[in-house]
Formats: structure tokens, C-alpha cells, sequence
């Protein structure tokens, strides 16, 4: 015989190596809250419906209290041989209460339970993020303001492009970060759905409520489709794929903080209690935190990756391969929400090395759309001022010397509408100043889209 929860029809018992093969309980035994709780409504359930006495829900949901207790406190024995989360708590449940301990199972299957579990964990875990990405987005906010005035050079093509404020680019930072958010309450939505009462695939025999389920549980509605409840892991695709957006929007501002700290651009200090130094190298100073976000980015691709590959092949409805949803799952999220914590510490202790940041802007030629914006005004075709600046900047490249270094004489060579009042127009204060309406880069816009936020923020 087998003496397994399921071991009535086997004849033998389990190998040693298919247990330690097939277990998840190493790495499933994080969702016991959830798994407790999703046990207890359960029991409510059958209690209110009659399937279950009084006495035995009693039982059960103050055993499983007192087990949750126990696992908080790190107290209980986890079983290999139990194989997974779930008949780990239900067998300690009936060795603790006996016979009511065995009828907690009643209309309900572990492919049901599992991924009610699995949600009720993506849905805590949203949660949580959506708070570390408040804070963070604040940090921006704080950063942009403090930076509002601050020129440095836009870049395209990492080339020199145009004055730009310093607050302007931690917005853009932020809205990506707010499109994250945004993000991750959508896919919270399809997440928030009830998938307990389809049993194993068809349903169950039982006249169970599944509203009173999910009201206890705090979901939003019920699964449609039995089927489809026990076996899709869209829900956690999709919660992977939300997550490695966000990472791929923090690798990249760890791509530009990792240049900006280098000594050749030098436009910001990381703070040095989020730095480490090198063993052989007295003078470094190296970047590690954009460094390792930048590294853990792919982990989360890869994680997103394996749930797409581990679904593509599956037959309906539940298969044995969704016990592997679990690592990818929870690698993902503890990466980006480890990610999101330190970005949220790193950002407030930024330095701006503004003197530095004012410089790289007027050494690039980065006012070189202002003068042709100029001509423009005086009456020349966009293109035609194009050119003419075009010619004005090859000079000054000839002569190693700025644009606003060029005298009105020389630059009248290269069109006779350039006057006096052209300087106050290539100036960095003059560019950025002139960038004034909503979503552009003067300080003056920049101070408004705070307020908005602010505003939005309450
Ligand atoms: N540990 C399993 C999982 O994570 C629970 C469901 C098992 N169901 C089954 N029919 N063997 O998917």
C-alpha cells in the first residue's frame, strides 16, 4: 500500500527520488497564509451551505489558526514526503483535530486551491508594490523639484542634443514608473477573480456558494469557467510581464546613472553607503546598486520567459507542469520589489553636480536649434536656418570655441537677419526659457507639472 493522501489505488510507495523530484513544498510553503485563509473560507462555505457541522468548521478554522501560528513562528516540521504546501497543513490539520480534519477537502481539489492561492499571493504582492512605487514616485517628484533650475544636456543618440533641466528628465522617469503603476492595478483586476469551487475541472456535486467564497476572500468576482480556472497562469504571465516593463524602465535609468556617476560625465555623486570599492583598486568607487538593478532586469525577462514557455504546450485544463509557475513567480517579484526598495533609498541621496551638468550643455553645441529657431522668427525658412546654423557650428568646431563664442560679425556670415539680441537667444537660460508650454523642459513648466502631481497626489 501507499500511505500518501492519495495512495488508496497504488500498491507500492513512492520512490524516494520521484518524492524529492516532485516536491514543492521547499519553495510552495510561502503561500500557507494564503492557503490557511482560502481553507477557512472554504470551510465557512460548506458550513453555511450544510455539507459541514458546526463543530467540524469550528475545528478546522481554529486548527489552521493555530497552525498559521506555528509556521509564523517557525515552529512547523515541513514534510518532503507531503509533497506540496497544501497536503502539508491539511494531513497536520487532521493529525491536530482528527475526522473534521478530513473533511475540509470536501468540493474542493489542490488544482482549484492551488491557484486560488497563487492569486491571493499576486494580489498581496501588487499591493505591496503599488506602495514601494508610491514612495519611490515621490522621491522623484522631491528630486525634480529640488533640481528644477538644474541644465544639463538632452541627449539623443547619447549625443549632445539640447538643454535640458534636470527635473525635467526625473519626470520622465517618473511617468514611466506611473505607467508601471498603472500598469499593475489593471492587471490586478483579472488577477482578483475567484477560481475556488471548479474543483478539479468540472465542478463540484456540492451546492456551494463561490460569492460567499470570494467575499470572505476579498475577491472581486467568481471564474466563469472551471476549466479554464484550474489551468490558465495568465494571471501570473501577466503580472510578469507588467513587472518586466518596470525593469526594463529601471534599467535604463541605471544605464544613465552608471554614466552620469563615471568621472568623464560626473553629473551626480551616488551616495557611498550604496556604493562598494574595489580589492585591488584604491581610487574606485563603483555604481553597484544601477549596476546589479541593470543585472536583475534579466532575471525577471528570464522569469516572464519561462511562464510564456511553461504554458505554450498545455492541454486543458490542469496540468503537473504549473507547479513550476512558482519560482519564476516569486523570483519576480521579490527581484523587482527588492529593485524598487533601494531605488526608492538611492534617489533622495542623488547629489547633482550641477556646475558640472551646466558645463557638458554649453560645450555641445546644444543651443544650435535656438539660433535656427531665431532666424526662424526673423523670417527665414526652417530649412534655410538649418543650413546657415548648420555652417555656424562647423566654424565654431574649426575654431574649437562655442557658438555664443563666435562674434555677430562672423555669424552674420553666415545670414545678414542675425543682431544684437541673437546671444540672449543661444544662451542655456535662454533655450531652456523658451521651452514654455505643458510636457516641455523650462523651469517654469517643470514647477507646474510638480503642482499638477502634487495636486493629483492630494
Ligand atoms: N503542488 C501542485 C501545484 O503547484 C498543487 C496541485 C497539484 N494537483 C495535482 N493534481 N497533482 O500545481
Amino acid at each position: 500500500g501507499n500511505s500518501k493522501l492519495w495512495g488508496g489505488r497504488f500498491s507500492e510507495s513512492t520512490s524516494s527520488l520521484m518524492e524529492s523530484f516532485s516536491e514543492s513544498v521547499s519553495f510552495d510553503r510561502r503561500l500557507y497564509r494564503q492557503d490557511i485563509a482560502g481553507s477557512q473560507a472554504h470551510a465557512r462555505m460548506l458550513e453555511k451551505v450544510g455539507v459541514l457541522g458546526a463543530a467540524d468548521a469550528k475545528a478546522i478554522i481554529e486548527g489552521l489558526d493555530a497552525i498559521r501560528t506555528e509556521i509564523d513562528e517557525g515552529r512547523f516540521e515541513w514534510k518532503t514526503e507531503l509533497e506540496d504546501v497544501h497536503m502539508n497543513i491539511e494531513s497536520e490539520l487532521t493529525r491536530r483535530i482528527g475526522e473534521a480534519g478530513k473533511r475540509l477537502h470536501t468540493g474542493r481539489s489542490r488544482n482549484d486551491q492551488v491557484a486560488t492561492d497563487v492569486r491571493l499571493y499576486v494580489r498581496e504582492s501588487i499591493d505591496d508594490l503599488l506602495i514601494v512605487i508610491d514612495r519611490l514616485a515621490a522621491a522623484l517628484l522631491d528630486l525634480a523639484e529640488r533640481e528644477a533650475d538644474t541644465v544639463m544636456p538632452g541627449f539623443t543618440h547619447l549625443q549632445v542634443a539640447q538643454p535640458v533641466t534636470f527635473g525635467h528628465h526625473m519626470l520622465a522617469w517618473r511617468e514611466q514608473m506611473l505607467r508601471d503603476r498603472a500598469r499593475l492595478v489593471d492587471a490586478r483586476r483579472r488577477v482578483n477573480v475567484l477560481p475556488l469551487g471548479s474543483a478539479a475541472l468540472a465542478g463540484t456535486v456540492y451546492p456551494i456558494d463561490r460569492e460567499f467564497v470570494a467575499q470572505q476572500l476579498g475577491f472581486d468576482s467568481v471564474t466563469e469557467n472551471s476549466l479554464d480556472a484550474v489551468s490558465d497562469r495568465d494571471f501570473a504571465i501577466e503580472f510578469c510581464a507588467c513587472a518586466s516593463l518596470l525593469m526594463v524602465h529601471l534599467s535604463r535609468w541605471s544605464e544613465e546613472l552608471i554614466l552620469w556617476s563615471t568621472p568623464m560625465f560626473g553629473f551626480v555623486n551616488l551616495p557611498d553607503r550604496f556604493c562598494t570599492g574595489s580589492s585591488i583598486m584604491p581610487q574606485k568607487k563603483n555604481p553597484d546598486v544601477p549596476e546589479l538593478v541593470r543585472g536583475k532586469t534579466g532575471r525577471v525577462l528570464g522569469d516572464l520567459h519561462a511562464l510564456l514557455v511553461l504554458m505554450k504546450g498545455q492541454p486543458l485544463a490542469y496540468n503537473r507542469d504549473n507547479q513550476e509557475d512558482k519560482e519564476p513567480l516569486f523570483d519576480a517579484i521579490d527581484t523587482v520589489f527588492a529593485c524598487l526598495r533601494i531605488y526608492a533609498e538611492l534617489v533622495p541621496s542623488i547629489t547633482v553636480q550641477r556646475e558640472r551638468c551646466r558645463a557638458a550643455a554649453a560645450a555641445g553645441y546644444s543651443t544650435a536649434t535656438d539660433l535656427a529657431d531665431y532666424l526662424v522668427k526673423k523670417g527665414l525658412p526652417f530649412r534655410d536656418a538649418h543650413h546657415a546654423v548648420g555652417s555656424a557650428v562647423a566654424r565654431a568646431v574649426e575654431k574649437a570655441c562655442e557658438l555664443s563664442d563666435l562674434t555677430l560679425e562672423e555669424l552674420r556670415e553666415f545670414s545678414a537677419l542675425v543682431e544684437e539680441d541673437v546671444y540672449a537667444h543661444i544662451t542655456l537660460q535662454g533655450s531652456l526659457a523658451a521651452r514654455n508650454h505643458i510636457g516641455a523642459t523650462s523651469p517654469v513648466q517643470v514647477r507646474a507639472a510638480i503642482a499638477r502631481a502634487r495636486k493629483r497626489q492630494g
